[in-house]
């Protein structure tokens, strides 16, 4: 499971009273849930479990990610009545497959082998992903502790240099780039493949590695490959991946879910140039892409300020909100 720290349950309350007020604005919400998602025990669990009544989509979506980043078998229960749910927005269910997939107990298997087929086609390929992770690592795991056995040691833990539990592995790290790239990029390749070369580009960084994963948004039909490319992009903190991000950001015909990764990634990578496009996509009339748009720009303001720590519990979400209606009272 992640690791977690402890907190006194009066912060987790506090935490939670903040959640469930309605004053507070998303770009607040997302910090008390990035603040409780690093929080030990089932009062974090349960404050978090409350995000998933929110009205926005995005909000919920991020909800289950969030389940899934914890990797607390607790979860699961809620992750697939979302995941069965047809009336829920598909991408809290493809968050809800993922989720499970990083988890990856035994009772993970069956709700995910049933969607398999799932009409939703981000959700389909989400659960096979998701299977094809928990059988890879299972299959790492036995051959780990056969070989540590075999040493008299404990299995090494595997190491990646970014925080996130990934929805596949990454692919061989000596991998040459240009075979990441055509895999990638191939509609033949087998999706699971296509995310493992995205990953391992990841990892390597640079320009030529960048230009892969941006060259994605042309070549791929599959909207739920461009939302993790966008998403590892925003990772990567790179600006040279700026100008292809703001292309996908205003692609009125682009997938919701593609353009709202654009949206946060360039909210992380916050390069000056992109406040005044979020300001414009904050009044999207599509609420996915106009929340991304808000929360994306709180994450610029907490890049450029070189914030201290982003999962603050809201508090300086809420100073600014505070400031901005103090602004908007005086005028
Ligand atoms: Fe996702
Ligand atoms: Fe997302």
């Amino acid at each position: 499971m992640a690791s977690l720290v402890e907190r006194d349950a009066a912060v987790v309350e506090g935490l939670l009273q903040k959640l469930r007020n309605p004053e507070t604005g998303l770009a607040v919400k997302y910090r008390i849930l990035f603040s409780l998602r690093g929080i030990a025990g089932p009062e974090a669990h349960a404050a978090m479990l409350e995000g998933l009544k929110d009205p926005s989509a995005l909000f919920r979506h991020e909800v289950a990610y969030c389940l899934g980043q914890r990797q607390d078998p607790a979860a699961v229960e809620t992750l697939k009545r979302i995941l069965k749910d047809e009336g829920e927005h598909p991408m809290v269910r493809h968050e809800a497959g993922e989720a499970l997939g990083a988890i990856g107990t035994e009772e993970c298997l069956a709700p995910l082998r049933e969607h398999l087929r799932d009409p939703c086609a981000e959700v389909a390929h989400t659960c096979q992903l998701a299977l094809q992770r928990i059988e890879h690592f299972a299959a790492v795991q036995a051959q780990a502790d056969a070989a540590a056995a075999e040493a008299g040691t404990d299995a090494a833990p595997s190491e990646s240099r970014y925080y996130s539990v990934d929805p596949t592995p990454a692919a061989p790290a000596a991998t040459p780039l240009s075979q990441l790239r055509a895999t990638l990029l191939s509609e033949e390749a087998p999706i699971f493949q296509r995310y493992r070369a995205m990953f391992a580009l990841r990892n390597r960084g640079g320009g030529d590695a960048v230009a892969a994963l941006g060259a994605s948004f042309t070549a791929a039909s599959s909207a739920l490959l461009k939302h993790e490319v966008a998403y590892v992009l925003g990772q990567m903190q790179d600006a040279a991946a700026v100008q292809t991000l703001k292309e996908v950001l205003g692609d009125a015909t682009e997938n919701a879910m593609v353009r709202h990764e654009a949206a946060e990634a360039l909210g992380s990578i916050a390069a000056p140039e992109c406040l005044e496009l979020l300001k414009q996509y904050a009044e999207d009339p599509e609420p996915i892409v106009a929340d991304s748009c808000i929360v994306a720009l709180d994450m610029l303001h907490f890049e450029q300020s070189g914030g201290f720590q982003y999962a603050d519990g809201g508090e300086a979400a809420a100073a600014e909100q505070a400031g901005a209606a103090a602004v908007v009272a005086s005028a």
